[in-house]
């Protein structure tokens, strides 16, 4: 692998192998998603505790300010909204030389495969593949289910995370699911988990969490499991227990339990 590729993953993914990835992209199909109407208020808090971020170029510019040294993954792909006829018809929304002019450390898009515009989101990504391969960018494919999250089972993720990296993903985001494994061994680049609307609990994410990363996840890419929680600090110390000390879901708990409550006192 070259430098500049080498060099931009390992901003991303620290010396310990894992990940956490903070995502605030949602705005680009979902407008003023709870708890990210403001951009700025939801990330400060959080960025301390993220090792990247998840952005579109428009809230990267407005709520993020340049002297920010995490590094940045562009959301690029784009042009479908959740009140449209279909999430799937997405195009490339960002070019190239704005990824480069923005300084990223990745780009980010959707792929849909198994709908309608399966074939155009994977030329999509060997596009942005190819052109990142050119500037070592690495191109993190995400398998999107959209609506369908009826497919949120190992076959299905495991064919669509298989097919991003086949195609020359360097990370691949998917949903976790039961026999994860089948999905991390089938993919032969670095996955992370996205979360999905919010769950009931903050255990079962941490359940969800662990599994995947004894599964073979190098981390996460979970945004409202995390912002969307009264205690969004405390959330994300949580999980990151889990991600870099290897903590288990009960130990995740303890730390969320007592962030809480100092977070009540303040
Ligand atoms: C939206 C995305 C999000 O980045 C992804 O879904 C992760 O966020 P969440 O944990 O809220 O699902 O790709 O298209």
């Amino acid at each position: 692998m070259e430098w500049g590729m080498a060099n931009r993953l390992s901003q991303i993914i620290q010396n310990d192998r894992h990940t956490l990835i903070m995502p605030v992209d949602h705005g680009y199909f979902q407008g003023p998603t709870r708890n990210l109407e403001e951009p700025r208020k939801t990330i400060e808090p959080l960025l301390p505790y993220s090792d990247a971020l998840f952005i579109t170029r428009g809230v990267l510019r407005h709520s993020v300010d340049p002297d920010n040294t995490k590094p940045v993954i562009l959301r690029v792909s784009g042009g479908a909204t959740m009140v449209g006829k279909d999430l799937a018809n997405e195009g490339i929304a960002a070019s190239m030389e704005e990824a480069i002019r923005l300084n990223v450390s990745a780009i980010g898009l959707s792929i849909f495969v198994g709908t309608d515009y399966e074939r155009e989101s994977l030329l999509n990504l060997a596009n942005l593949v190819n052109e990142g391969e050119k500037y070592g960018i690495p191109v993190m494919a995400v398998t999107a289910v959209g609506k369908e999250l009826g497919k949120r089972d190992a076959r299905y993720l495991a064919l669509a995370s298989r097919i991003a990296a086949e195609l020359g993903a360097r990370v691949v985001k998917t949903y976790w699911c039961e026999d994860f494994e089948k999905v991390t061994k089938g993919c032969p680049v670095p996955v992370v988990m996205a979360g999905g609307p919010r769950v009931n609990t903050e255990l079962e994410v941490f359940d969800f969490v662990y599994d995947g990363m004894q599964n073979g996840a190098i981390g996460v890419n979970l945004g409202r499991n995390i912002w969307q929680n009264a205690f969004p600090v405390a959330m994300i110390k949580a999980i990151r227990a889990i991600i870099h000390g290897n903590a288990n879901p009960k130990k995740a708990q303890e730390i969320y339990d007592k962030e809480k409550g100092q977070q009540r006192k303040k």
